[in-house]
């Protein structure tokens, strides 16, 4: 974990500031440093989220002895220089417009840096400006391997990272080989593929298991909170500690769903969300348009990098972590399918938050941002 904490500062404050929030994607020729990124270093930082482990913290000890997703580690890959290499081609067809049917959008449109690879509104618009139907996710720690999608349709990276493309949304390429054809007569690819793959030869396994190693190398694991860890939480004001000291109680229950290190769904072999893909239902209505897993059931996400990824839930219909907050607290809706820790004797739950209790928790959910992933130059965009 300490490594985590030694960060070039000053580099990542001027890759920061040149971070253009409105990215024209994919113009031009990929500019492509001569540095080779390692895109495995986050397996060292990963010893830091080795469990179990003990907290500290006032008179509660919290203990982390969950991942916090459902599935398998997504560690199976090669690393070392070929994972490098794939990973930069990854970074490239991330960020290419090329890649949807009229060259408008990329993975980048809607999966932005600077947001934690989320975007800022409710839902998106795809290549031909239809709109998506729900929320784009952020992208957090996908290496460990998770559910994909809030419906958790998807178990594994590479089979995800071709569906947008041929999503007739969100960026409408009408089959593989057109894909492969249109890539192909870009001059850059050749020398890309070469060194990934050892030909030059473009192809849809090559793009899919590039995208996964790219997306796949996006680790989130230096927050206030991960520093806290180390430094039984000094730096947390007296609001993130009071935040925090909720987060983890009997009375939110917050930490049974949002578990574990990467705050997201429980991981253990036989719990309640195994069957349903790491889903539930939290009562956000009492009729769904659109059911999820089933019956109004959701992916329980992340909450790392939470405050940066705006509006929240499925559909992006809270603009703020204090409705969210606002939602558990008072605004759980009756429903057949509606989560036990949701309800008491069958009715919805009252949390009797005060107004102090919400700002504390909205501050504590602010302390899990990452900072490199956001800044970080190995998943900018590469096109100058
Ligand atoms: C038009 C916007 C749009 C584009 C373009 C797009 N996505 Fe997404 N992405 C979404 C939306 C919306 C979701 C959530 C969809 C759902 O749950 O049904 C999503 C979900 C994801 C997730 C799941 C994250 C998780 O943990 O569940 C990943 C990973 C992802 N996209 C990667 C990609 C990649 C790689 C590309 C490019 C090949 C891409 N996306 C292009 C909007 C977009
Ligand atoms: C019963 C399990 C459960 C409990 C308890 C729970 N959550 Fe959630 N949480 C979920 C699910 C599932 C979603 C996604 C629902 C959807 O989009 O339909 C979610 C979504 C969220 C989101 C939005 C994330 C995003 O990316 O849009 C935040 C923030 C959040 N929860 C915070 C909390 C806090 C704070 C508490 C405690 C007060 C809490 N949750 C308690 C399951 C739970």
């Amino acid at each position: 974990m300490k490594k985590l904490l030694i960060l070039p500062i000053l580099g990542l404050l001027l890759v920061y500031a040149c971070n253009d929030a409105d990215i024209q994607v994919g113009e031009h020729t990929p500019v492509l440093p001569s540095i080779q990124y390692e895109y495995d270093d986050f397996l060292s930082d990963i010893e830091s989220f080795e469990l179990p482990f003990e907290v500290n913290f006032g008179d509660q000890t919290i203990l982390f002895d969950d991942i916090g997703f459902v599935g398998d580690a997504h560690l199976t890959s090669s690393f070392g220089d070929r994972h490098n290499a794939e990973a930069t081609l990854g970074r490239v067809l991330f960020y290419d417009n090329r890649m949807s049917k009229n060259n408008s959008i990329a993975c980048a449109s809607c999966h932005r840096q600077n947001l934690a690879f989320s975007d800022d509104v409710a839902v998106s618009s795809g290549f031909g400006g239809k709109l998506t139907t729900r929320n784009s996710s952020s992208i957090v720690n996908p290496m460990f391997g998770a559910t994909f999608f809030w419906d958790g349709r998807s178990r594994s990276l590479e089979d995800l990272a071709l569906r947008p493309v041929f999503d007739h949304v969100e960026m409408g390429m009408d089959s593989e080989r057109d894909l492969v054809d249109k890539l192909s007569q870009e001059n850059y690819y050749g020398g890309l593929f070469q060194d990934a793959y050892g030909s030059p030869t473009v192809t849809g396994d090559g793009i899919r298991s590039a995208l996964a190693a790219f997306v796949s190398s996006m680790f989130s694991g230096d927050s206030k909170f991960d520093e806290g860890i180390e430094n039984d939480f000094a730096q947390y004001s007296q609001l993130e500690r009071h935040g925090m000291a909720l987060f983890f109680s009997e009375q939110t229950q917050c930490a049974s769903c949002h578990s574990g290190i990467n705050f997201a769904s429980p991981t253990a072999s036989g719990n309640e969300y195994q069957q349903t893909s790491g889903t539930t239902n939290i009562g956000l209505d009492v009729v769904y348009d659109d059911p999820g897993f089933s019956d109004g059931k959701f992916k329980i996400p992340s909450l790392r990098n939470v405050s940066l990824t705006a509006p929240y839930m499925h559909d992006g219909r809270f603009e703020t972590l204090r409705e969210v907050v606002e939602h558990y607290n008072e605004g759980v809706q009756p429903h057949t399918d509606l989560d036990h820790k949701l309800s008491i004797n069958g009715s919805p739950i009252r949390m009797n938050l005060t107004e102090l209790d919400k700002d504390a928790l909205v501050a504590f959910m602010s302390t899990l941002t990452s900072k490199s992933l956001l800044v970080d130059e190995k998943y900018s965009n590469p096109f100058k």
